[in-house]
Formats: C-alpha cells, structure tokens, sequence
C-alpha cells in the first residue's frame, strides 16, 4: 500500500478561450485508492469543467497533473485517458446495438490489446438490472437511462483506474439510477486493482449514498466540505444547496 495518490491535481485552472473569463480557479486535489468523491455545486459553477480538466480533455490554462507521482507526458497521454475515465454528462451513443456499441472501443488503437468480452458485458448489463436481451438492443430504441447504463458499460469493461462521472444519472427515473450506483459500486467492490470514483450530482441524497468525501464548486472555485478522520457520524450529514 502507497500513500501517492492516483491522481494528484495541482493548481488546475481553466480559462474560456473567447473572452479570458475564468471557468475554473486554481484547483488542487488528490485522488487515493479507494476514494468515492461527490461534487456538487449550482449549474454553471464549473463541475464538468473540472472533471474534464482531470481528464485533460480540455487544454490547461494552469496548472499540471500527476498520475502515481509522475507528470502526465505525451507518451502516458493515451494510458492517462484509458485509465481516468470520464463518462459524459449526455452520452453518446452510435448506430447498431448495443453490443455494437460496446464494442466499438476495441476498434480502436489505443485497446488494441484488449479483447471484447460478450460474458463480462452480459454481467455488466446484469447487474444494472437489464436482461439478456439489452446486448441485441437498438441503440436507436434505447431509453435515456440505458444510453446511460450503455456508455457506463462501455467504460467499466475497459477496467479504467478512476470513473469521472459527469451527473450519469440526472435524467433518471430512480430504479434507473440506483441501477447505475449498482453498477459502480460494484465496479468499485470487486477490483483487485486501484480504484476511485467522482460522482457529481445535483441530488444531495445521492451525493451521500455515492461517496465518503464531498467536494462543492461555486463560481468556479472548488472546496472540500468534509473529509472525515473517523467513521462519519450524524453530525457530518452537512447539507448543501445544490438547487
Ligand atoms: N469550453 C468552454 N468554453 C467556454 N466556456 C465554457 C466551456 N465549457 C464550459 N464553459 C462555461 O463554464 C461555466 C461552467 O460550466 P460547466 O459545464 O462546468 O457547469 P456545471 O457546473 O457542470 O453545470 P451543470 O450542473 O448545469 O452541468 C459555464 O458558464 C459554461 O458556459
Ligand atoms: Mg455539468
């Protein structure tokens, strides 16, 4: 056991190119095994802003990365991406069925070394609660949850190290969405490996159920409101407006 985290964000700022307005202050935080993180925040104060920067989908303005101590360079680039997944807050999903779908990654460079597996996806599909027909699925046909459970199966079978989830459940009738908690505490439970999740939420019930560690955005700038020394009691249920 190691005490450096898996990802290790220092100072991370964005800026919106147009105009210079700053989207996301300076921001610093650092991801250990294990951790299940929430974030919420009002609409527009920069969640999907930060989880992209963690990503580094989006170009920094500030700030730098490092992945298991080291800086993420050109070379790690793609191994970063494989590993620090970040599920869409809209996912999208392509023509053909869902198996079709899943297995669309492997078809490219970067998974060329990684095999579809039909038995793992069924499973995946299993445990959010879908039968043994949401392979053959229409992806036209898909409802919006099952685009969702989709592009979360897509991801979790390519056993990524950190899930970045971007509100996967926010157009969720309920059963949908503890099927997607399901599916991720699962994914969490049963690795072997390193793991950790950030789930941003605008539901602060799910925020609770989803993590151990609760962070909030506000006009762009990112605080921690609880990281708890000792097992949480009732007095460290702190409530935050997320409207
Ligand atoms: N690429 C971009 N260029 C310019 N502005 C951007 C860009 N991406 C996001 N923004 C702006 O940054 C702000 C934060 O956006 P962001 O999508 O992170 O909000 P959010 O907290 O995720 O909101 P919501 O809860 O509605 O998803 C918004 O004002 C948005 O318009
Ligand atoms: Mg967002």
């Amino acid at each position: 056991m190691t005490d450096i985290p898996i990802v290790e964000a220092f100072d991370l700022c964005r800026r919106d190119a147009e105009r210079g307005q700053v989207l996301l202050q300076p921001a610093s935080f650092s991801l250990h095994d294990g951790d299940r993180v929430a974030v919420t925040g009002p609409s527009g104060s920069g969640k999907s802003v930060l989880l992209r920067a963690l990503a580094l989908l989006d170009p920094l303005d500030a700030g730098r990365i490092e992945w298991h101590g080291k800086p993420v360079s050109r070379i790690t680039m793609t191994h970063y991406r494989r590993n620090i997944a970040y599920i869409r807050q809209r996912p999208a999903v392509l023509e053909g069925t869902v198996e079709d779908n899943l297995r669309y990654p492997y078809t490219l460079h970067a998974y060329r070394d990684v095999r579809f597996d039909r038995e793992r996806a069924r499973s995946f599909a299993e445990r959010a609660g879908r039968g043994d027909d949401f392979l053959d699925k229409s992806a036209s046909e898909l409802s919006g949850g099952e685009a969702q459970i989709t592009a979360l199966i897509r991801v979790l079978q390519l056993a990524p190290e950190v899930l970045l989830l971007d509100e996967p459940t926010a157009s969720l009738d309920p059963e949908s969405s503890h099927a997607i908690e399901a599916l991720v505490k699962t994914w969490l439970d049963s690795a072997d490996a390193r793991r950790a999740s950030v789930w941003v939420s605008h539901d602060p019930a799910q925020a609770a159920r989803v993590s151990d560690r609760h962070l909030t955005m506000r006009a762009g700038v990112l605080d921690e409101v609880t990281r708890p020394a000792a097992p949480p009691g009732p007095q460290d249920n702190q409530r935050e407006d997320t409207r």
